[in-house]
Formats: structure tokens, sequence, C-alpha cells
């Protein structure tokens, strides 16, 4: 006999442990410390153990795992688990759009529901008056792999239905895709590497090794997530459209995407697909592309399936963005202030329609951390869709020669000693005349956004700096036609005009003139804040530490860079020649130096991984103001999940609004 106080202690202690799992997986909303729930778990399962009699299968102690199986059962699916046609480009996506209107032989813009295409597997959990029975795979579609051990170990799947909204069904077979999430597939790998286990290569192969574990206490160590997309049998409740099935699934507990849409016409759902391209990299889980369905359950059923795939459903499928290849080689390049940075030279690959060959490396420490040979296998993405980088290395492909990367101790183009400072994480080159930080300068003072000299590209640089015609930046304005024409694929014509524009660059801005002194740690917003505080150069470059730390955004280390670079007698040399040389500017700060200056934003809503005074911030950097009301001077309004009155305000005075989407591709150019 189980006492009374016993039986309410284990209900208590399981309603409880629900209601947290519930608020801490679905709702991202955690009420007590990770610490409380392990003490609620503990003592639940110490009273189970005491009393077996008050076991049940929804207790939240199954999360734990339980005993090795020694083969999982296969299951029937009830309702065919189908798969999906595919579509690549918007001309197939159209194509599909005709086909369905051509069965339904209608004209009207048809509604569509537009979600991620998780990249994990699919699995569909039975609820049988709220309590989860069963969990299978997809398996071939028709049968799957009994993993109901597994499955209940996944935080964010309930063992029983939440009630509160409405009873549970009689039967729910809810379906969706378990997934891992990028971060804790990186730290699973990471913990893999460190005991000497071979590494998942990708977070799709981890939620499918993970999920289909014999022993349950694994899967339960595993950090594994699931979204659910749809149903298959269930009785006692009924559903018109689809996208009422992804609003009530989330009322029983059964998280689904937040970033489903609901799109009027093909259209709509292309331009969705490009806007979670844009951000694919931001989200902190893979989809290999997104699923556009029919909304209307009743237009489901008239257009049924062909072989084995809905006819109201395709996947657009995203351009693979990671590709394999090998480190060829890792060469080291000296930048403007001496940083030697290593870089990944490859065997050329094409990823997302561009052939990358190189990657920069960072640092020492990266390479360490990723532990990157020279002759390994790679995985190669273009992060942010651009700039190529090194994921991670397959270590069971590394070839018996590989050989570990050692940082040189001399800068490879000078010969002066390469030293790391302490505190710094890049190593630099100490030569004061080394050519390629010489050369890495001009390039930077020459650039578009600092004195903008036409035609000096890099290999004019090159030549100018190797034949010692350019020593600093006031060798530039010195040039002469006939000494231009003289360089490699250079005519008389190509070296009047650079002669041209050299002479045009002398009408400058002090903000430019700033930044294209290239003083460490000072860009182009710093030097645009300089200029407007001090009236003059001259000023500027005598004021004392404390008097520039005065500025908001400058602090000791600002301020000491600036000290040193002016009170460097050379530097102020070259200064003085530049001036005379020409190079001047009117005193007037000009502001509109930088691109968002003369915007005014604000911010409502929530903005995806990213806090609101970083957002300030960011545009703030880019010379916009900012302000906490909607008014008629706002430029722009940013507008995330949850705005409210701003929004209704900002669309009553027809201000410009932003999607957190489209405003990240406005600031990313800059942000890096
Ligand atoms: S719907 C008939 N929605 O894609 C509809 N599938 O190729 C079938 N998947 O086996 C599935 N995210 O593993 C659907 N939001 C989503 C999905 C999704 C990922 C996977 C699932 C399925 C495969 C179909």
């Amino acid at each position: 006999m189980v006492p009374d106080g016993i039986k309410r202690e284990v209900e208590e202690l399981r309603e409880a442990l629900h209601t947290h799992n519930y608020r801490y997986y679905v709702l991202n909303d955690p009420e007590i410390p990770d610490a409380e729930y392990d003490r609620m778990l503990r003592r639940l399962m110490e009273l189970e153990a005491e009393y077996p009699e008050l076991m049940t299968p929804d207790s939240p102690s199954q999360r734990v795992g339980a005993p090795p199986l020694e083969a999982f059962e296969t299951v029937p699916h009830d309702l065919p688990m189908l798969s999906l046609a595919n579509g690549f480009d918007d001309g197939e996506i159209r194509e599909f759009d005709r086909r369905v209107r051509r069965m339904l032989k209608t004209d009207e813009d048809i509604i569509y529901v537009g979600e991620p295409k998780m990249d994990g597997l699919a699995v569909e959990i039975r609820y049988e008056n709220g309590i989860l029975t069963r969990g299978a795979t997809r398996g071939d579609g028709f049968t799957g792999e009994d993993v109901t051990a597994n499955i209940r170990t996944i935080g964010a799947i309930p063992l029983r239905l939440r009630t509160d909204a409405q009873p549970p069904p009689e039967r729910l077979d809810a379906r969706g895709e378990v997934f891992m999430p990028i971060e804790g597939f990186r730290r699973l790998n990471e913990r893999r590497r460190k005991e000497g286990l071979p590494e998942f290569s990708n977070p799709r192969n981890a939620a499918a090794g993970s999920l289909r574990q014999l022993d349950s206490r694994i899967t339960a160590s595993r950090p594994l997530d699931i979204y659910f997309y749809g149903v298959g049998v269930v009785t006692g409740l009924r559903f018109e459209s689809h996208w009422e099935i992804l609003k009530t699934l989330p009322k029983f507990g059964l998280k689904t995407n937040p970033r489903a849409r609901r799109c009027h016409g093909i259209e709509e759902a292309i331009a969705y697909y490009h806007d979670l391209l844009k951000i694919r990299e931001d989200l902190p889980y893979e989809m290999d592309g997104i699923v556009i369905k029919v909304n209307s359950l009743a237009l489901q059923r008239r257009l049924g399936e062909v072989s084995r795939s809905p006819r109201w459903a395709i996947a657009y499928k995203f351009p693979a963005s990671q590709e394999m290849t090998q480190i060829l080689d890792i060469i080291v390049q000296v930048g403007r202030t001496g940083v030697l940075t290593p870089v990944a030279v490859m065997k050329p690959v094409e990823v997302e329609g561009a052939l990358v060959s190189r990657a920069t490396l960072h640092n020492a420490d990266e390479i360490e951390r990723k532990d990157i040979h020279v002759g390994d296998w790679v995985i190669v993405q273009r992060a942010g869709g651009v700039i190529p980088e090194v994921v991670r290395v397959i270590r069971s492909k590394r070839p018996p020669d590989a050989r570990p990367f050692v940082f040189p101790e001399t800068c490879p183009v000078c010969g002066s000693p390469v030293v790391r400072l302490p505190g710094e994480a890049s190593h630099r080159c100490m030569g004061i005349s080394c050519p390629a930080q010489l050369k890495a300068k001009i390039r930077h003072f020459a650039s578009k956004r600092a004195m903008d000299i036409d035609g000096l590209g890099q290999k004019l640089i090159d030549q100018l700096v190797d034949k010692g015609l350019v020593k600093d930046f006031a060798d530039i304005y010195r040039l002469k036609v006939d000494e231009l024409a003289g360089l490699e694929r250079m005519a008389e014509k190509s070296a009047q005009n650079l002669v041209d524009a050299i002479e045009k660059s002398k009408a400058t801005t002090l903000p430019r003139f700033l930044h294209a002194l290239g003083i460490p740690l000072v860009g182009e917003h710093l030097a645009q804040v300089l200029a407007e505080r001090f009236s003059s150069l001259e000023s500027l470059m005598v004021a004392e530490e404390e008097t520039l730390m005065e500025i908001n955004e400058i602090g000791p280390r600002v301020a000491r860079s600036l000290r040193s670079f002016f009170d460097t007698p050379e530097n102020r040399e070259v200064i003085r020649r530049l001036r005379e040389a020409g190079v001047h500017w009117d005193t007037a700060p000009a502001s509109e130096d930088l691109p968002l200056t003369g915007e005014i934003f604000v911010f409502t809503g929530a903005l995806p991984g990213m806090t609101r005074d970083a957002a300030k911030a960011l545009v703030e950097n880019l010379g916009a103001q900012t302000a906490n009301q909607v008014s008629r001077k706002v430029t722009c309004v940013v507008a995330g999940e949850k705005a409210g009155s701003k929004l209704e305000k900002a669309r009553s005075l027809g201000i410009k609004i932003l999607t957190p989407e489209a405003f990240m591709d406005i600031i990313r150019p800059y942000s890096t």
C-alpha cells in the first residue's frame, strides 16, 4: 500500500515537472533554475524506485532513458508518411503552382503555407487520450522503427499533452522533424573529439545517429529538438486547414516552427523562400529548404498524391551551402598593422555557385581549435552566403602525411621577427618597413571610403612599393606620369588618368583623411567622431589622452593609440608632407560620409538573436540616429515579432517598415 501522502507528492512532482519542461522547451521561458528541476526529478525517481507501482509511461522520469533494446521493432504507419517532390528554382515553383491551379480549375491565388524544411529526421508520435504511447521513425513511409524509449528522452516532446486549452483528442498522431541545433552539435562533436570518438559530419547525421540508439540513455545525453509540421491519424478533432494545424498543435505543447508563414499566392511563397535563404546562416538550426503546402485541407484532398508524394506540396530546396575539399597549403598574409593571417589554400570547389579556393583561418588559436592540418579534408561553407570559411575537419579522412601547421617565426615578406603580444590572439611582424604592411596600408589609404584614389589597385601598389617609388603615403603625391608609364601594364594614358585621380583626391574631408591614416583602432566611425569633436587636425594631434577620453566613444585603448600615433615623429612628418603636397579639407565636419547618416530608426518588437541596444549601437555606428517613439521625423521602423502600436503608427504615417531579416540585410555589409 502506498501512503496517500506519497501518491500526492508523486502526482504534484509530475505535474510541476511537466509544466517546467513545457516552459523550458516549448515556451523558451524557464521559471526555475536547472538545479531545482534536477532536484525535483531526482526526488520523483527516488519515490518511483521505492514504490514501483506508481510508475506510469508518461512520468517525467522516463526522460533519462531505459535499459538498451536488442533491436527496434518495426511498426506500421496507419497513414503513410509521404515524401516530397523537389524544386530548385523560382521557375519550378511557379510551375508547381500552375499545376495546382490547373487541377483545381482556378485562376485565383492559392493560399499556401511556407515553412522551413528542417534538416533532421521525420518521426510520428502517437498520443492516446493525451498520453504519449508510441514514437516511430518514418522508415520507408509505410513502416518505421519503434523508437518510443528514445523519443521519451527528448525534452521538447511532451510525455502528455497539455490540456489547459481543450481536452486531449482520443488519438493524435503528430508528425515532425527531430533535429539537432547547431550549437548542441558543435558541443557534442567537441566532447567526442576530446574523448577520441569519431565526430558526426553534420547535425542531421548526428540527430539520426542519436535517435536510432538502442540504448536510450545515450539518446538522453544528446541535444535533440523537434518541430512538428503535420498530423497523421486524428480522432476527436477536426482541422480545416494546415495553418489551423500549426496553430493548434502548440496549444497541446507540441512546438511548431514560428517562422512558418501563410502566403497569398505563389509569389509570396517565393519571396518567403528568398527571405529565409538570406537569414539561413543566422538561424540556430539547419534547414535544407522550405516546404510549400496548399493550406486548405479540402483542396489537399482534391489534389491527392502521385507516387508517394502529395500534389499539394513541394520542397523548394536551398543550394548546398557546404562542400567538401582538401587543404593544399596554409599561407600567411601580412596586413597593414603587421598582423599575420593564416589562409587556407584549397582544391577549388563550387559552393553556392561560386568557386572557393581560399579561406581565412583567422589566427593560430583558431587553427588549433579546429585542429586543421595541411592535407586535411574539410567542410567549407560561405558564411552569410559570401565569405568562405572552413567549418571543420573530417578527421576520418585525414591522410597519413597530413602535417600540423607551424606558425612562422619570421615574417614571410620581410624576414623580421614575428611575435605574439600577451593577451593578443594574433601574431605580428615587427618589421617597421615591412613592404607587406606598407602595401596593405597604401591600399587602405587609397580605398574608396578613405582617400578614394581611383585606379590605384593592388597590382600597381605592389610595383610601386617593390620599385621603391612609394615608401609612405606622401610619396603617392609625388608620382609623375613618366615614372608610372614605365610600369607593367601602364600606358601613357592610364598613367595620366592615375595622376589625375591622385590630384583629385587631394580635396578630401577630415574624417576621410583620419580614416585613411589607418591609426590602429580608429575606423571610419571614430574618425567621424573625432573630426566632429576637434575643429582642426592640429588640435587633435596635440590632445591629451584625458581630453580624448572625455569623448563618449573613446576609451583608454583608443586614446593611447591616437597619442602614440601622433607622437611618432615619422607619422607627423608624413602628415606634414601630405598637407604640403596639397591634401586639404574644409573645416566643417562632413557628416554625409557614413552610410546611414540622416536616417532615424525606431526598433519595436523582438529582434531574433540581437538585443535592442545592440541594434541601436549598430545603426548609430553607421551614422543613423535612433528614437524610442515613432514620429514624422522617423525614417525607418524595424518591426520584429510582437510589434504593437509603434508598428501601427509607422504604417499610418507611411514610414518605411523593415522586418528584422530585411534590416540584417542592410547592415550585414558593414558589420564585419
Ligand atoms: S511535410 C506530405 N514539412 O522532409 C508532406 N516535411 O521530403 C511530407 N521535412 O520526410 C512532409 N521539414 O523529414 C514536411 N516542415 C516540413 C518538413 C518536412 C522537414 C522532411 C521530412 C520529410 C521530408 C520530405
